[in-house]
């Protein structure tokens, strides 16, 4: 019980801490065992998971990265955008493989039981696959990095993804050197966490 605890709240976003040493492949076994153990509504598992190891589309997608920091930077000023300037994004490049999540909305046929009102539904799933991963990941000392700073047509068509699937993560995984006690973002003064007592409400909104 307490391990489990232990682990999410040791659980970082990491992207400049990888080594790019290999993951062992019984490892990577247990943590993509561990996403695909994860809920999903009506048991249609409308998860899959890319691994992507060759360095030259790493590559095309880390320029494309690179590229959509532009984009986001250009929307900032003053002081925002010189605080953002410090900020890591992403270690496409310096993790040891990356894992690509994506949903397929037609897995489980037509009658998905429990999405007929909430289409999202499908989607929620594929991110508590996402969690599992990151903290069993997590577990076995490894860091991951989630990465959105992609357009997914971009991806989609670099991964040889079919029509009608969407990518979710783009996760970067590998061993580390350390995982940070403070996350980065709250230690470049970007943003803090809020205290847990602002968010909880009794009986109504
Ligand atoms: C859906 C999602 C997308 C994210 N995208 C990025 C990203 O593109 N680049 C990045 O550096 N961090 C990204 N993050 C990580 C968050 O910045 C990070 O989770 C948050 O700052 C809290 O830090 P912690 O995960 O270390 O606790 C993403 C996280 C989530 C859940």
């Amino acid at each position: 019980m307490r391990d489990l605890y232990e682990v999410m709240f040791r659980r970082r976003d990491v992207r400049a801490e990888f080594t790019g040493e290999p993951v062992d492949e019984a490892v990577l076994g247990r943590v993509l065992a561990a996403a695909h153990a994860a809920p999903s509504v009506g048991m249609t598992q409308p998860w899959d998971f890319l691994l992507i190891r060759d360095r030259d589309t790493r590559r095309q997608f880390s320029d494309h990265v690179r590229h959509e920091r532009d984009v986001f930077a250009a929307t900032l000023e003053g002081e925002e955008a010189e605080r953002f300037s410090r900020i890591k994004i992403d270690g496409v490049m310096e993790s040891s493989l990356s894992v690509v999540v994506t949903y397929d909305a037609s897995r489980g046929g037509r009658a998905v039981l429990g999405r007929h009102a909430i289409a999202d539904a499908g989607l929620y799933s594929v991110c508590l696959a996402i969690q599992n991963l990151w903290l069993a990941a997590t577990a076995e000392d490894l860091g991951v990095g989630w990465v959105s700073f992609y357009r997914e047509p971009f991806l989609s068509g670099l991964l040889h993804i079919p029509d009608g699937i969407r990518p979710v993560a783009w996760l970067c995984l590998g061993p580390v050197s350390e995982l940070r006690e403070i996350p980065d973002l709250e230690r470049h003064g970007w943003r803090a966490r809020t205290p847990l007592e602002e968010f909880v409400h009794t009986e109504t909104w």
